[in-house]
């Protein structure tokens, strides 16, 4: 019962704004990237940690994880070349993950401050028998359905057609955790359009395969934009505190 987690690192950080590509950016010194390896090799379940990399990045990323060794108790790390959206750089991860392994996470290198807990709860929830499991919050917002304008109305205020109940919404996270063969099998049938899936669970659940959520946690959210810098500092300078 070995877990390998996936680490997609691929992605360039457009809503971060201009700069290295968001993975290799640092907090509080160190790249997002060395946290996220270290936030999964933590888990005493996790044998093996496999980063996509920008896809002509992978020896700078292989040279800069050299730079910040494991220590402890650790897993192996591999680096591979990502693709051109998040669903791709997922799927040549997967590639390299050896038949022994039978559960799988993918963990977005663009959550760096995931607790171990976490982690754990995901991997405990795989092992009990669920082929696939994310971790979840509820909404603090309201969230509304609204219909894009396009074409001459491009620009105008857009109407709302839905508001679904909040208290059945929640939002979330990774490291999502999978039986290796369902989310081997959903890579290989499903292909959602655009930028391509922007969460491993939704192709399982268009397999038709039951998907369950286990309890998020606030600091596993999403460095997406720049202010989610501020709060990642934040959240390690109370860590040392
Ligand atoms: N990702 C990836 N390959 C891509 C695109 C994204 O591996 N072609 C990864 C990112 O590196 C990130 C995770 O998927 O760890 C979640 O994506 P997101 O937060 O959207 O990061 P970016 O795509 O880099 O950011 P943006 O969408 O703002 O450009
Ligand atoms: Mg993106």
């Amino acid at each position: 019962a070995r877990t390998a987690a996936v680490i997609p690192a691929a992605g360039r950080g457009v809503r971060l704004g201009p700069g290295a590509p968001k993975a290799l950016r640092p907090l509080n010194g160190m790249p997002m990237l060395v946290h996220a390896v270290r936030a999964m090799a933590g888990s005493r379940s996790v044998s093996l940690v496999v980063v996509v990399a920008p896809p002509d990045g992978a020896d700078e990323v292989q040279r800069l994880l050299d730079a910040y060794p494991l220590t402890g108790r650790s897993a192996d790390v591999v680096v591979v070349p990502g693709g051109e959206t998040r669903q791709e750089s997922v799927r040549l991860g997967l590639a390299v993950v050896p038949e022994d392994i039978s559960t799988v996470l993918v963990h977005d290198a663009a959550r760096p401050l995931v607790p171990v807990d976490t982690v754990d709860a995901v991997i405990t929830a795989v092992r009990d028998g669920a082929p696939a499991v994310v971790p979840a919050l509820p909404l603090a917002d309201t969230v509304k359905q609204v219909e894009p304008r396009t074409g001459e109305r491009a620009g105008e205020p857009e109407p709302v057609v839905g508001t679904p109940e909040r208290a059945r919404l929640r939002a979330v996270q990774t490291p999502q955790g999978f039986d290796r063969a369902t989310l081997v099998e959903a890579h290989a049938k499903i292909a959602l359009e655009g930028d391509g899936a922007t969460d491993d669970a939704g192709m399982v659940e268009r397999l038709g395969v039951e998907v369950v959520v286990v309890p998020g946690h606030e600091e596993a959210f999403k460095v997406t934009r720049p202010l989610d810098l501020v709060l990642a500092e934040a959240v390690l300078a109370r860590r040392r505190a």
